[in-house]
């Protein structure tokens, strides 16, 4: 059956900007813009189709680990918001987000860009890798990430937009590679890059750079993509941890009780695995909160 893949990346780009927000105070939208600027430079270092379409879906899912690290280790979320202060604390959400997408559908097999993705292309980073060994996927993701992070593309000034430029110069050889430093300048030059990473022109510029994808997928393949799915949903409350997959697993059961097809089967469990997708939206306070709600 064809599958609509950018369609679905574009609603666990939501799913996991949701999370971000609620966990760690993230500004809204910050998974579109990592994107964004990923779509842009595998634009300018002419990566195939295919290289594309993967960078693209890396980049979304780059932080997928975060929430679950958060919860497994059971540290502050705070910790998260400045890696510089907490660098060995950011190696478990690389391995943990690594591990989670290795049933996801890439074109290009690529291996280590979510583990890499905090990588510094002198080798001064988590893992100690360096130059070359480290995937251009990932280094070009780490470029986009780390300056989000530390200074907000979104931020309508001329001041915040220098500052992105100097901290970039600045690291060119040590936290990034010269070519992707000179690519970069060479896109931001323009000012329309600026303006498209600003609300609300951010939804629609990811939308006109999306590699237009649809590919041909098995039903069970797409079962597999939605349990990385259920893993975030998961992630989102220690309270609910594994009910998406315990609620998928007695699914399952039932299915089989009532002697449902394979498809009918395997449409149910995809159900299952995705039923509470709108916990995603509500904050933690509220999910969380011990008693009944109030009004305020
Ligand atoms: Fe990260
Ligand atoms: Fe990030
Ligand atoms: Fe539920």
């Amino acid at each position: 059956m064809k599958f609509n893949l950018n369609n679905f990346l574009s609603a666990v780009s939501f799913a996991l900007d949701f999370l971000e927000i609620d966990f760690l105070g993230a500004t809204s939208n910050h998974s579109k813009r990592v994107t964004y600027i990923a779509q842009r430079l595998s634009e300018y270092f002419k990566m195939s189709d295919e290289e594309q379409f993967d960078l693209y879906s890396f980049a979304i899912l780059h932080d997928n680990g975060l929430c679950e690290d958060v919860l497994l280790t059971g540290r502050p979320a705070e910790i998260f918001k400045d890696k510089h202060k907490h660098l060995e604390t950011y190696i478990d959400h690389c391995n943990i987000g690594e591990e989670n997408v290795t049933s996801f559908p890439f074109l290009t097999g690529g291996r280590n860009i979510i583990r890499y993705h905090h990588e510094h292309f002198d080798g001064s980073g988590f893992f100690g890798v360096a130059g070359a060994d480290i995937p251009l996927m990932a280094q070009i993701i780490s470029l986009a990430d780390t300056v989000d992070n530390l200074y907000h593309f979104e931020t309508r000034n001329l001041e915040n937009r220098e500052k992105i430029i100097n901290f970039i110069s600045l690291h060119k050889g040590r936290y990034y590679s010269s070519e992707i430093v000179d690519a970069f300048m060479d896109i931001c030059s323009h000012t329309s890059f600026w303006l498209d990473l600003q609300e609300p022109f951010i939804y629609e510029a990811l939308l006109n750079k999306s590699p237009i994808k649809e590919i041909d997928i098995h039903i069970d393949e797409i079962f597999l993509i939605t349990k990385v799915f259920s893993k975030i949903i998961d992630s989102k409350s220690k309270f609910t941890y594994r009910h998406t997959s315990g609620l998928t697993e007695k699914a399952g059961i039932m299915a089989d009780f009532y002697q449902f097809n394979q498809n009918s089967k395997t449409q149910f469990l995809i159900a299952a695995s995705l039923h509470d997708l709108g916990k995603l939206a509500i904050p933690n306070a509220i999910l969380d909160k011990p008693g009944k709600l109030t009004k305020r």
